[in-house]
């Protein structure tokens, strides 16, 4: 290239840049993958070493990354946020060795340490004299938001170190670094909560993470439950580990969260390439999400001599695992039908190859998001698979439209029944109300069967459409009913496979009432409302008569899901599928247990009440901690496992902060109560 043609190529590059900076961050609507825009930045950047006079004020390399949000106070860093230096395969991993080689005396070893790279949020937290005194976010690397309140609902944060009496004693000033990210289950679980009340699901785990960190209302964050690892001593008061190994060793002896089961030591640089390239393949089988894992000198002292390149220390480098996402022509969309009659779009994609398999059709999550992302049919858009989850779409590449495409509307008429789609006022779910629809029938019975509802043994999707196609069943309540004979007559089912299933069949009839509820296919129902239902009505006779008014006085359950029960109750189909339940001998009532103790998310945990709480009285709270299996006493002692404190809490408070009890607010209360820490 001419010297013309690479000052070209960086103004080119450097307005490439912004643009998808603008779309990412402003827009929130990305039209290339990550790893495209690093392959973007990274040529950049070389092209600026190289030719220094290149570089303008305004180029994308000289931005400092900030995330800061303007309402949150903000705290100055004890010393800046560093970030790391990339490497993509084994060979820039060789080569950030031998940049680093040259900088040592010729007679230094170097040890390392690998850690996980976490796709979280960084989080700076400041303990005075053992207390959490301030958590702040990374923010521009000098300045971060103030989101203390925040941090203390987050459970793996300790608002006291050491947390446990045989750690060791901690400095007077103690200032740690680490990552606060959804664990996998809990995003999942956040997702499944969020279907149930028919809103819109999150995408982004590391967004929705960053979005909950940073609430201006701490109860909204104590409602998702994140998790915070921690990797690093920023600052310190006393004497600390002089190794990163040594180091991670300590903060999990003071109470912090550390990365056990990737955190491995190594003594050459070959031993590391062979664990991170084994780690490809293992990645997914974590319960976080990385995105690489990070190689650090061992020898702290001999890090801060490196030094940083930029904001990037030397001692350190994120090795980054190959992209997930490629792009591919979006041909169709189809919309499936679910069991409550939800309508998912799926897209029909040209079959592309996505992190070692070939992807055909992905999941576009609901009709919100295509009209949000503006995703249009004959798009080239982006399609992500990490591990096991569904490949989705991640959004078009509104760069590459050729004027063709065709914008995507949510069908009117359900696909499979024909009946009209509805929608309720601030749903975003469109779905068939059908209830007698034959997919939703297959799906409902499939769902009903399976283990987490009714727990039939040995009846899955196969068997259940087997079972509609030869016409032996037409609804669940038909399982109940089934006898062997005609089981023996479909293609598969053997003597023994007969027996089993219908033995299973006669000891799902008493099931507690919860699981039937949950079952049964209530658009907003899942297990969960099912538990808060049978808490108030304790047969489905009396839920069956419960009016909208008095299903959403409950907490927890929306006026959409009232209305959602009350119609599941006056619709015909389900009336008679009631009548065949209590013709063939199911449990219609709660089990006396299911009505005394609501859960056992409490069990062997001891609170202490204090002070006024916003909304429960003393007793109601401490009937509600029975109820969750925990117990309740007068006096702080030792034993005390969490003090719930309101306002005008008095000594008690006080000599549980001196014993090191963690203090809770009725939010984190209600929080542990639903299980949700
Ligand atoms: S060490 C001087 N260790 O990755 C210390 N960072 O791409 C520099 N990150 O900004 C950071 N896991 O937010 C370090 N085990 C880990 C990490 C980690 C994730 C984040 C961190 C950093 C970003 C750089």
């Amino acid at each position: 290239m001419s010297q013309n043609d690479v000052a070209a190529r960086a103004v080119e590059l450097r307005r490439l840049l912004n643009e998808h900076n603008y779309r990412y961050h402003v827009l929130t609507a990305p039209v290339i993958t990550d790893a495209e825009y690093d392959a973007l930045y990274h040529e950049l950047k070389a092209i600026e070493a190289e030719n220094p006079d290149l570089i303008t004020p305004d180029s994308p390399t000289q931005r400092v990354g900030s995330d800061l949000q303007s309402d949150l106070p903000k705290v100055r860093h004890v010393a800046p946020v560093l970030s790391l230096g990339n490497a993509f395969s084994a060979d820039d991993i060789r080569a950030w060795r031998d940049r680093i080689g040259r900088l040592l005396p010729d007679d230094v070893t170097l040890d390392f340490v690998v850690e996980p790279k976490f796709d979280g949020l960084t989080v700076v937290l400041t303990y005075v004299d053992g207390m959490l005194s301030l958590a702040a976010t990374r923010g521009d690397g000098e300045v971060g938001d103030d989101v203390t309140p925040n941090a203390r609902t987050v459970r793996t944060i300790p608002l006291r170190i050491p947390a446990s009496p045989d750690g060791p004693s901690a400095p007077s000033r103690l200032v740690v670094r680490g990552e606060v990210l959804f664990l996998k289950r809990d995003f999942e679980r956040l997702n499944e909560q969020m279907r149930e009340e028919g809103l819109s699901l999150y995408v982004n785990a590391r967004n929705t993470a960053s979005g909950a960190l940073k609430q201006k209302d701490a109860r909204i964050t104590a409602r998702r439950p994140l998790t915070m690892y921690c990797y690093a001593v920023m600052e310190a008061d006393g004497d600390v580990p002089a190794t990163q190994w040594d180091t991670l060793g300590y903060l999990r002896s003071l109470g912090f969260l550390t990365a056990d089961e990737v955190i491995r030591h190594f003594d050459d640089l070959e031993s590391v390439i062979e664990y991170i390239q084994m780690f490809e393949t293992r990645r997914h089988d974590l319960p976080y999400e990385i995105d690489g894992l990070v190689i650090k000198v061992n020898d702290l002292g001999t890090t801060a001599n490196l030094g940083v390149v930029g904001k990037d220390p030397r001692g350190a480098i994120a090795y980054k695992f190959p992209a997930e996402e490629a792009t591919t022509k979006l041909l169709d969309v189809a919309a499936n039908v679910g069991r409550t009659g939800v309508l998912t779009p799926t897209a029909v994609l040209e079959p592309v190859f996505v992190s070692g398999v070939t992807v055909r059709q992905a999941s576009l999550h609901n009709y919100d998001l295509i009209e949000q992302r503006d995703i249009r049919v004959g798009d080239t858009v982006v399609v992500k698979r990490s591990g096991e989850v569904i490949p989705y779409v991640v959004g078009p590449m509104a760069g590459a439209r050729t004027g063709d495409e065709r914008p995507i509307t949510p069908p009117t008429a359900c696909p499979v029944c024909g009946s009209p789609v509805q929608r309720d006022e601030g749903e975003v779910a469109y779905y068939c109300a059908n209830p007698a629809c034959p997919e939703r029938v297959a799906r409902n019975v499939e769902y009903f069967v399976s283990r987490s509802s009714m727990d039939i043994d040995g009846l899955g999707e196969r068997g259940v459409r087997l079972l509609l196609t030869n016409g032996l069943i037409e609804d669940e309540a038909d399982l109940f009913t089934l006898n062997g004979e005609d089981l023996l007559e479909l293609e598969g089912f053997a003597e023994k496979k007969v027996q089993n299933l219908l033995a299973s069949i006669q000891a799902a009839k008493d099931r507690p009432l919860q699981r039937l509820i949950g079952a049964l296919g209530i658009r907003g129902v899942g297990n969960t409302i099912a538990g808060v239902l049978v808490e108030h009505y304790h047969s489905l006779d009396e839920l069956a008569a419960a009016t909208v008014e008095e299903l959403q006085s409950i907490e927890g359950l929306g006026p959409h899901t009232a209305g959602a029960i009350v119609e599941w109750f006056a619709n015909e189909r389900n009336r008679k599928l009631i009548e065949k339940f209590r013709a063939a001998g199911v449990r219609l009532e709660a089990q006396p247990t299911e009505t005394e103790t609501a859960s056992n998310h409490l069990e062997g945990l001891t609170f202490v009440l204090t002070g006024t709480l916003p909304n429960l009285k003393r007793d109601e709270a401490a009937a509600l901690i029975e109820q969750h299996g925990g117990k309740v006493t007068g006096s702080v002692s030792k034993k005390t496992s969490f003090i719930v404190a309101g306002t005008d809490a008095g000594s008690k408070l006080t000599k549980a902060q001196d014993l090191g009890i963690p203090i809770l607010g009725e939010d984190d209360l209600l929080s542990m109560v639903d299980g949700r820490s």
